[in-house]
């Protein structure tokens, strides 16, 4: 799949747009006059419109050309109503009814709430109903089965609940396009469903909570193209007698389901011969269901056209059958976390046009097929957790274009063979096999490289010079071998590592002090090794550093001081010859007593320190979450593929192209470790900000799924949403709203570009806490998945016109399955898998450096901006302001204690805040009272 690939979908809509519908009568009572009074009164439950759209709806403009109104001149009556991507809040008035000849309603993308109403059923004429993705809460009433004249309904990404209306499927005869997907909709698909249907051609139900069986009379809609049924609680047997009726079916999605194959789920034959006439089907999507039975030998039959089967996670047995290689348009396929027996097919291997293959996870054993020189287009290739033996081929190498090759845990052999060097890998893991012999020179000497794990294997001998030449890797981890000699000064070259994991091998001599410039390193794990001299100072400057284990070697000296040692724990040193303050070590004779650290760090930065405390907090926070949820066995899964290849490829490359001028560099608005965010006009005047994903080793691919995945679930006005996705196999880009205020850390700290930006009043940092908080609050309590952001920071926060804050960045974020969920899902630990990403951060003293430090002198620890902002206020709102900060910051020190269940809820945290933000508004000093117990120190501490 790629983007431009439009789906069906957005054909289908753009169909019925540019129809030319049918003149019929409208109601003879009704007139222009009704329908210009019933967009008034639209207009009057409309709540906010910060675009301005609606301000031509007033006398002085005629109804027909008031923006987002479409008139039908030869009748004089308005037919469309389209304000798509408008951010209007508000709720969907009733009196839309009133235009009796509307034919089409588009409100999708707004912030639409409450029910839709009833009354719109008596729209008769209506053929495009569209409110996707606005925030809709209620059921789809009954009276839609009046729409008879209804073709296109879409109503996905909204809080629709309850069962589906029976009368919308055996009276609106007319239907081809149904996407109801993305709601919290309950109960049985209609088993009448197909009967009346006749002219569906996409039935989009994702995302949803539907049981029961998929209802045979969807046989009856034999036009079908696309059905995706994903991500349900459908049970029963896979739909054989249903899609062989189906001849010009492209995409089938059943997966993450609980359906069963035929035979008390142990024949998968007759669902597979049910597929083979469908020669347009081009994807089957599988995964997640359990199912059980071998992969039939007839596969080698399946429709020539299919590109992408995905059949992971399920119970499938016995081998792959070679006749797999019949299917020569294959470009994804997924085996993964079966049950799969027998060896590799070199067959498999060696498809024409199959990119990514993984077959992870089952019981595979035998050699790894050696594939002759013949060209193919794979570049991911997972074997990993089989039971493959002997040596990894030589000829691997032969396999070109592969950039990611994953064979950990198996029982390979042998040497690492020296031809992989030949290709640009980019990923490549060997970790927990039996490797002997050394790491050569060619393959450590890739430039291309980004994740390099041989860790858990019994290589030997020193660690070559040419490492320093993977001048992009971000990850190396050597541990648990026997390499010897000594660590290569050399390796500072390798500027983008951010984990170095060189642990539990026999390594000596010293620890060579450029480690410490490495300006991303994160993580440098060099314990159980037999390193001496002193611990080179250098490390406590580089700032990235999170986690240093240093234990059971052979260092000697004194501790530095600062940087990450300042959080340093015992743990991560003993087993040493050191001395300095850190309890369980010896204190070295002429220590030095000052931690400039913090001076640094406050003195001459100018932070918002209430904003800082409560911001981390809801990282910290999440750690008490994050231990729960690693205790359980989370196996990674590889079904993440198939979540983004949904819904999202509305827009091309071309269309990004040209809307950031080829991606010049001077709409770059923004950048970060993945990748840069441009600025760019899409046709039709509206601004966005384009995130081009840069690397494309599949941890990033994953990056971006979870972005997508995460973002497309949850939905909150302080939240960014995407508009859409680019996804192309070497192309990956979210669109998402321009926001012309930038970050919260470039308000915060104002330079460069944003040099002209105005420092935040109190007020408006109160009102960003308020909205920060409100976001984390809906993560954590109320989204349908509970979502932990871990990354939480000013730089994440975007500001709107309003200045009003939107939470960004799910790219690191953790997600949990709801609790309702995990018992649903009690067996499948696969479906439990958790997405991780590093962990908020917030040095361990900080929070007492504050206590200490505040007590009646706020201007220590307080933004001088603020201070300065005081002072122009009169004495009593001065003295009321000083009491709300004070609030501010106890709760910022209580949402920051150590132990997580002392925290206050992010609930609580938003009451709070509300109130502060309650009493700043108010301007009087108006009582507060906290559901955190909070009471003005002021007094209490001298
Ligand atoms: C079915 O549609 C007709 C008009 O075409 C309408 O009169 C009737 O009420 C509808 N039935 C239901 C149950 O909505
Ligand atoms: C197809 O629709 C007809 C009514 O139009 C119904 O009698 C029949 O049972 C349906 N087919 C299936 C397989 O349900
Ligand atoms: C399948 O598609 C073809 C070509 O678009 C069309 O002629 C045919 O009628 C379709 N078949 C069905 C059952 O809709
Ligand atoms: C597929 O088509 C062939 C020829 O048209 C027919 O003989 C066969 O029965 C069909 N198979 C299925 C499963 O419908
Ligand atoms: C491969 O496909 C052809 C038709 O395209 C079919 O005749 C043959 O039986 C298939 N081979 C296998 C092994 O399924």
């Amino acid at each position: 799949m790629d983007c431009t690939t439009t789906t069906l979908s957005a054909l289908l809509l753009h169909l019925l747009l540019s129809l030319v519908l049918p003149q019929q009568s409208c109601n003879p009572d009704s007139n222009i006059g009704l329908d210009r009074e019933a967009l008034l009164k639209f207009k009057k439950g409309i709540s906010r419109d910060p675009q301005n759209v609606l301000t031509n709806w007033n006398e002085a403009t005629h109804v027909c050309d008031w923006k987002g109104v479409h008139c039908n001149k030869s009748i004089s009556r308005v037919t469309r109503l389209r304000l798509e991507d408008t951010f209007l809040v508000g709720k969907i008035s009733q009196f839309l009814a009133n235009i009796s000849c509307l034919q089409s309603l588009h409100l999708s993308q707004n912030y639409f709430q409450g029910p839709i109403p009833e009354e719109l059923g008596a729209l008769s004429k209506l053929v495009v109903l569209n409110l996707e993705e606005n925030k809709i809460r209620s059921v789809i009433p009954d009276s839609f089965g009046k729409l008879s004249n209804l073709h296109y309904i879409n109503l996905r990404g909204n809080w629709l609940n309850g069962r589906l209306p029976k009368p919308l499927f055996y009276n609106c005869t007319n239907l081809e396009l149904i996407d109801l997907s993305e709601n919290f909709l309950t109960g049985q698909i209609p088993p009448f469903l197909g009967n009346f249907l006749l002219d569906l051609h996409v039935l989009l139900l994702y995302n949803n909570k539907f049981t029961g069986s998929i209802p045979p009379s969807l046989s009856n809609s034999t036009k079908m193209e696309i059905i995706d049924l994903t991500s349900n609680l459908l049970s029963g047997a896979l739909p054989s007698d249903i899609v062989i009726h189906m001849p010009n079916l492209t995409d089938l999605h059943i997966s993450d389901n609980n359906l069963s194959s035929d035979d008390n789920n142990s024949n998968l034959t007759p669902f597979f011969r049910s597929i083979s006439n469908l020669t347009s089907l081009t994807i089957l999507e599988l995964a997640g269901n359990d199912l059980g039975g071998e992969l039939p030998f007839m596969m080698g039959q399946l429709p020539c056209n299919l590109s992408k089967i995905l059949l992971q996670d399920n119970q499938i047995h016995g081998v792959i059958p070679p006749s797999i290689s019949n299917l020569t348009n294959l470009v994804d396929l997924n085996l993964s976390n079966n049950l799969l027996s027998g060896t590799i097919p070199l067959e498999l291997i060696l498809l024409p046009h199959l990119q990514r293959l993984w077959v992870s996870n089952n019981s595979l054993h035998g050699e790894i097929p050696s594939p002759p020189g013949v060209s193919t287009k794979l570049g991911l290739v997972d074997l990993s957790c089989n039971n493959l033996s002997s040596t990894i081929p030589i000829s691997l190498a032969n396999l070109t274009q592969l950039r990611i090759l994953d064979l950990h845990k198996n029982s390979l052999s042998g040497h690492i063979p020296s031809s992989l060097g030949s290709i640009n890998l980019e990923q490549l893991d060997l970790s927990q096999n039996q490797l002997t012999g050394v790491l050569p020179a060619e393959v450590v000497s890739l430039n291309s490289m980004q994740i390099f794990n041989l860790s858990f294997n019994l290589l030997e001998e020193a660690l070559p010079m040419e490492l320093s030449s993977m001048d992009k890797v971000r990850v190396i981890d050597l541990s648990s071998n026997n390499l010897s000699g000594n660590i290569p000064v050399i390796l500072e070259n390798c500027k983008e590592v951010e984990v170095l994991n060189l642990s539990h091998n026999s390594l000596q001599g010293p620890l060579p002090s450029s480690l410490g410039s490495l300006p991303d390193l994160q993580s440098l794990d060099l314990s159980h090794n037999f390193l001496s001299g002193n611990i080179p100072d250098s490390l406590q400057k580089c700032t990235s550093l999170k986690l240093l284990n240093l234990s059971f070697n052979n260092f000697s000296g004194q501790i530095p001081e600062g940087g990450i040692f300042y959080s340093l724990t015992y743990d991560s040193i003993k087993g040493n010859h050191l001395c300095g303050t850190l309890s369980g070590i010896p204190t070295c004779q002429n220590r030095q007593k000052t931690h400039i650290f913090i001076a640094l760090i406050f003195g001459s930065t100018l932070l918002s320190l209430a904003l800082l405390a409560i911001l981390y907090m809801v990282c910290s926070h999440s750690i008490l979450i994050k231990n729960q949820l690693l205790k359980r066995n989370h196996q990674n899964s590889t079904r993440t593929s198939l979540e983004f290849m949904k819904s999202y490829q509305r827009i091309t490359y071309r269309e990004l192209l040209e809307a950031t001028k080829g991606f010049d560099q001077s709409k770059i608005i923004g950048s970060g470790r993945f990748g840069h965010v441009y600025k760019g006009m899409l046709s039709g005047d509206s601004i966005v900000a384009i995130k081009v994903l840069q690397f494309q080793s599949s941890d990033f691919t994953k990056t971006f799924n979870r972005e997508c995945q995460i973002l497309k679930r949850i939905r909150h006005r302080n939240l960014i949403r995407i508009i859409t996705t680019c996804s192309l196999p070497d192309f990956k880009a979210l669109v998402l709203p321009f926001m012309a205020n930038g970050n919260l850390e470039s308000h915060l700290h104002p330079q460069g570009q944003h040099s002209s930006f105005k420092f935040l009043s109190f007020v408006e940092r109160v009102n960003i806490c308020c909205d920060v908080a409100e976001a984390m609050a809906y993560l954590h309590h109320h989204a349908p998945v509970q979502v932990i952001h871990c990354d939480l920071k000013p730089s994440n926060i975007l500001l709107n016109d309003d200045m009003m804050a939107l939470v960004s960045d799910f790219g690191i974020a953790r997600l949990a399955k709801t609790t309702m969920e995990k018992t649903m899902a009690s067996e499948d630990t696969t479906n439990t898998e958790l997405l991780c990403g590093t962990i908020g951060y917030m040095a361990p003293d900080l929070q007492k450096w504050v206590k200490n430090n505040y007590c009646g002198q706020l201007r220590e620890v307080i933004d001088p901006f603020i201070m300065h902002d005081l002072k122009t206020h009169k004495e009593d709102t001065r003295s009321m302001w000083e009491t709300r900060i004070v609030q501010m910051l106890d709760l910022g020190l209580l949402c920051a204690q150590e132990v997580p269940s002392t925290r206050p809820t992010m609930i609580d945290v938003v009451d709070d805040l509300e109130k502060v933000k309650y009493c700043l508004n108010n301007d009087a000093s108006s009582s507060f009272s906290s559901s955190n117990g909070i009471t003005n120190h002021l007094e209490n501490c001298k």
